[in-house]
């Protein structure tokens, strides 16, 4: 089986290729990632060096839709993670986030039209329980179907909601063989510091306090990294053309709650917590009803189990500090320049 999957230097992305290599022996893997600040080739150095048959990187953008054909042209799978994906970098700019997540993904869908015209290639389209808008708070009753009508409050999300609706599109208009995930918050490993969990991770370790938006009360559902990936392939191999997905941990907390957790690991009290203004627009509560794929393909989030999970998140942190602190100080940068723009340059 050859995947082609984008945006694999990321957070996501990068658990995918590390689970979908180990995972399936079968498997060769192509990662094309246009490395931007949020993609890192650092995550990925021991897959280079343990799967150099099965495993190779390009460097390119969705948008380029003559490279995205001839790659899509070899492949058996497209994973499609590729995106802007920070929401506060959205409030401030929301232009990049609509010239990668809307014009990238129909570029992409082009692609795959010309790659593929008797439509046999399999696209599993990434996206995020965000589309859906948020939940009151005194509504636990209610989560997010697949069904729940799409009301995106952030450009972030907005720009999703729109990528969705353009592989939606995609499939009933020209029969493409696609299948759309939206998947609520994740955690673990290699997650760029800007994300709550490892920038709180991160701040504690060098002895800075952690930034707590609002009241704390916005609730999000956490699934590990890994329970995702399970998920997606799972999607990619067995899922159905035309239907979507809804993943989730069913693992509901608060950043108070989350922060809190954070702190007792790490061993500091909540003299740490600084609170700040409210992100604008904040999302109340976010939940998923994950039945779907758990009785169609048998899905369940077994990694995602807290305190369990997240403890092991923080030590992951806590023990590969050259990760995250060369993310910090810029230098991450430097592993691509020497890796892949001298390749460009044919040396
Ligand atoms: N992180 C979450 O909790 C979460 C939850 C649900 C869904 N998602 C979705 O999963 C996907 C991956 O999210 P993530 O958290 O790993 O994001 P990320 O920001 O860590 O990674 C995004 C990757 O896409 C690459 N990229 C950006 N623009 C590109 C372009 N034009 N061409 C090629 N590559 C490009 C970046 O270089 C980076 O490697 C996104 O589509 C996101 O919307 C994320």
């Amino acid at each position: 089986m050859k995947i082609l999957i984008t945006g694999g230097s990321g957070f996501i992305g990068s658990n995918f290729v590390r689970f979908a290599l180990e995972s399936r022996s079968d498997t060769s893997l192509v990662n094309l990632d246009a490395l931007t600040y949020s993609g890192n080739p650092e995550s990925l150095r021991d897959i280079e060096e343990r799967f150099p048959e099965r495993y190779r990187f390009v460097h390119g953008d969705i948008r380029d839709v003559d490279q995205m054909t001839s790659l899509i042209a070899e492949a058996d799978i497209v994973i499609h993670m590729a995106a802007e994906s920070h929401v506060d970098r959205s409030i401030i700019d929301g232009r990049p986030f609509i010239e990668t997540n809307v014009l990238g993904t129909q570029c992409l869908l082009d692609a795959l039209r010309q790659a593929d015209p008797d439509n046999n290639k399999r696209l599993v389209h990434v996206s995020t329980d965000e589309v859906y808008g948020d939940l009151p708070l005194d509504r636990p009753d209610l989560l997010f179907t697949e069904t729940t009508p799409y009301s995106p409050s952030s450009p972030y999300s907005a720009s999703k909601a729109s990528s969705d609706h353009l592989v939606r599109a995609a499939i009933h208009t020209f029969g493409i063989n696609a299948s759309i995930t939206n998947c609520s918050n994740n955690f673990g490993p290699y997650q760029f510091p800007e994300k709550v969990i490892p920038l709180f991770v991160t701040n504690l370790l060098q002895g800075m306090k952690v930034p707590l938006y609002g009241d704390g009360r916005n609730v999000r559902d956490w699934l590990h990294v890994i329970d995702h990936c399970e998920a997606v392939l799972l999607v990619a191999e067995q899922g159905k053309a035309g239907e979507t997905y809804n993943i989730g941990g069913n693992n509901e907390r608060s950043n108070l709650e989350l922060t809190h957790a954070i702190l007792d690991i790490m061993g500091h009290d909540e003299s740490m917590i600084e609170y700040v203004e409210d992100r604008k627009g904040h999302d109340r509560r976010y939940a998923i009803d994950a039945s779907k794929i758990q009785r169609d393909l048998g899905w369940e989030p077994s990694r995602s189990a807290w305190p369990e999970a997240l403890e092991a998140t923080c030590n992951w942190y806590r023990d590969n500090t050259a990760w995250w602190q060369r993310i910090r100080s810029g230098e991450y940068r430097q592993y691509y320049e020497q890796q892949y723009a001298r390749k460009q340059d044919g040396v």
